[in-house]
């Protein structure tokens, strides 16, 4: 892991790759750190020292110590950014924070909107985490959103509210409530896309911490089962106003297994007694909602789309313990419909709904004690199981892509790197 001066952090499955431990691993040396889409949807989770820190806003690698910044193209939930500032500071971390004055902020009345939209949607729902984040998006597609820098300037956010109040019945925070965010978040408020480019000419090293995964976009997931924002490597340059060339290296992060939290396809998710002991051992429960996860096998086809789409550098594979145990691991390498072999699938739910999933079967690892993971982090690749090096290797070689770290538990230093 060379630190190259900028890298994207991107998930490749359906997100809860396991990026927070990641982009921690890749902050340890940078300078700054950005969130550039998403808002507090988001549950990026960092175990350092025996202590689990969670954050839905903050990008998690600021635990690392570099500069904190939520750039423009997210949508901020405040009372998070506030709890989890405190986060840092109780924490002891003193990075520093910037928040992009041009960053949408969700109302109460989003989440309102997020939860009648899902009511209403019946048995489509979406499955959204309900923290209004598609309705805080439609605002600022509509121009009707309130940013940052609204919060500080009393007649053009008493303005925007009038609006905001003619469109919806309730829910529309006070001007008072806002303006005391405003006084609060003041001394943070700042232009971070000149900050993120100022710093990247002067050598600096920046992290664009991704949230959600590719098959969560909005343009390129399984729509409408998708979050509402972009969330593949371009979307680093739009949500952080930074060019395309700026960006040195994407790190693709990849479960050894797949999840999806929510409704929508899943070629691959295995049911009954061995999705439930898969979900058990991963303790695959989500961070913002505390869902149970859908559970199911790694899928090629997928995960070399969302590879081809943000083209990704290398690869960081988690959570590979937990499939420990398992006396068969399948891989889907390939999907059959209407007679066609497919390697690749664009994610559209149409396809995906018709494919049938064409797996090849590896010998599994038995079950590894705690100590005994711990023991293979301290002496690195050579000393793992060779089943388990074998599946990482097949992997590899499917995706074509190095996989150049291996997590194998969720505190940092369970890692291996290759
Ligand atoms: P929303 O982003 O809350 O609108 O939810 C839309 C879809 O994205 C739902 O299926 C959510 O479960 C899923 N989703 C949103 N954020 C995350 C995440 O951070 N990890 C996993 N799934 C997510």
């Amino acid at each position: 892991m060379v630190g190259v001066p900028a890298i994207v952090i991107v998930g490749l499955q359906f997100g809860d790759e396991g990026k927070g431990k990641i982009s921690y691993l890749l902050c340890r040396d940078a300078d700054c750190v950005v969130r550039f889409q998403g808002g507090a949807n988001a549950g990026h989770t960092v175990v350092v020292d025996g202590r689990k820190f969670k954050f839905n806003m903050l990008p998690a690698g600021s635990m690392a110590g570099a500069t904190a910044c939520i750039a423009s193209g997210t949508v901020v939930d405040l009372e998070e950014v506030f709890e989890e500032l405190e986060i840092l500071r109780s924490a002891g971390i003193k990075s520093g924070f910037m928040i992009s004055r041009a960053a949408n902020i969700v109302l109460p009345i989003h989440k309102e909107l997020d939860a009648k939209i899902e009511e209403a949607r019946g048995g489509k729902a979406v499955g959204t985490t309900r923290r209004g984040i598609g309705p805080t998006y439609s605002d600022r597609a509509l121009r009707t959103g309130i940013r940052i820098e609204d919060l500080l300037d009393e007649e053009r956010l008493r303005e925007k509210l009038e609006i905001l109040r003619k469109m919806h019945s309730s829910g529309v925070d006070s001007l008072e409530k806002l303006l005391e965010y405003g006084r609060r978040l003041s001394p943070y408020i700042g232009d971070v896309e000149i900050f993120v480019n100022d710093l990247l000419d002067r050598g600096g090293k920046v992290v664009f911490e991704g949230a959600q995964g590719t098959l969560l976009d909005i343009d390129h997931g399984t729509y409408p089962y998708v979050t509402s924002s972009n969330t593949i490597a371009g979307a680093a340059c739009t949500g952080c106003g930074i060019g395309p060339t700026r960006i040195n290296e994407v790190v693709g992060v990849m479960k050894a297994y797949t999840t999806r939290v929510g409704a929508g396809v899943f070629p691959t998710e295995i049911g009954g007694e061995l999705g439930e002991r898969i979900r058990e051992a991963g303790q695959e429960y989500g961070t913002t909602t505390g869902r149970p996860r859908r559970v199911g096998w790694l899928d090629i086809p997928l995960l070399r789309y969302a590879i081809r789409i943000s083209d990704v550098s290398w690869i960081a594979l988690t959570k590979l313990d937990v499939l420990s145990g398992l006396e068969k691991l399948k891989i889907c390498i390939g999907y059959e419909v209407d007679g066609r072999r497919l390697e690749l699938a664009p994610p559209s739910v149409r396809l995906l709904e018709n494919v049938k999933p064409i797996y090849v079967e590896l010998d599994g690892w038995g079950r590894l004690s705690e100590e005994e993971w711990r023991r293979i982090a301290e002496r690195g690749w050579d000393s793992m199981p060779d089943e388990a090096r074998a599946y990482v290797e097949f992997v590899e070689e499917k995706l074509g892509k190095p996989i150049k770290l291996v997590s194998i538990g969720a505190e940092v230093g369970m890692e291996v790197e290759r």
